[in-house]
């Protein structure tokens, strides 16, 4: 039997994606296809990101999360999975060093229960900014989409706010938000944690528009 220690060793050897400093990836050579490309960011402890690969094994998927320990805990669930449509990167993620991923080439963006920061002095920290969605806006394909939810009211008005003073999102949902889960909705360990607490998710939706588009 392995130890803990050989499991996310060979585990680590097939899914997970070490970016070298200022490389760009080819998608293509990661995944060995070129199907269309989803990626997660704040993976968590997973769920999302593997039921998610698992529903859907023509996408390919890449999570990420900037904790080692939660990443251990992805890398131990695909030894058992494996799971060949997923990748996982331990990256701090910020318009910096998003830049390994190429302009155009991933067709939606996942951040499920994104850290609030619920104090003024630490919205700056909230990965939500103009600055953010500009780089999201260049790696999303025409149409691409950003799917967002989140447990905390004032961070969902925050998110919606931003979104709808851009020209280049376009809300899928009329009021910019829905309070109701799409069918086959996959809950993560903090959406159940929050909701057991009573705060029931935002939900978020924004398609990406085109320059050519919207000049017409
Ligand atoms: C509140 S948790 C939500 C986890 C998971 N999506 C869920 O819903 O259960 C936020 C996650 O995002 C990760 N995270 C926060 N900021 C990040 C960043 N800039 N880059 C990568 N991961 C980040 C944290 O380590 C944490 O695992």
């Amino acid at each position: 039997m392995l130890t803990d220690n050989e499991i996310l060793e060979e585990s680590r050897k097939n899914f997970e994606l070490i970016i070298e400093e200022k490389e760009m990836l080819d998608f293509h050579k990661v995944f060995g296809n070129g199907n269309p490309v989803h990626i997660e960011i704040g993976s968590g402890r997973g769920e999302f990101l593997l039921r998610s690969a698992q529903q859907n094994p023509n996408i390919n998927f890449i999570g990420i999360d900037l904790k080692e320990k939660r990443i251990k805990t992805i890398f131990r669930k695909l030894y058992i999975e494996k799971l060949k449509n997923v990748r996982i990167a331990k990256i701090y993620l910020d318009e910096e060093s998003i830049n390994f991923i190429q302009p155009n080439s991933i067709e939606k963006i996942y951040l499920q229960h994104p850290d609030p920061w619920p104090k003024k002095k630490h919205f700056h920290r909230r990965i939500i900014q103009h600055s953010f969605i500009d780089i999201m806006h260049k790696l999303l394909c025409n149409s691409g989409i950003v799917d967002i939810a989140t447990d905390h009211e004032d961070y969902a008005f925050w998110i919606v706010e931003h979104f709808a003073e851009r020209k280049d999102f376009t809300s899928i949902y009329k009021k910019g938000f829905t309070r109701e889960s799409e069918k086959g909705h996959i809950e993560t360990y903090f959406e159940k944690k929050k909701r057991e607490e009573g705060f029931e998710p935002y939900f978020m939706k924004y398609r990406s528009i085109r320059w050519i588009e919207k000049n017409l």
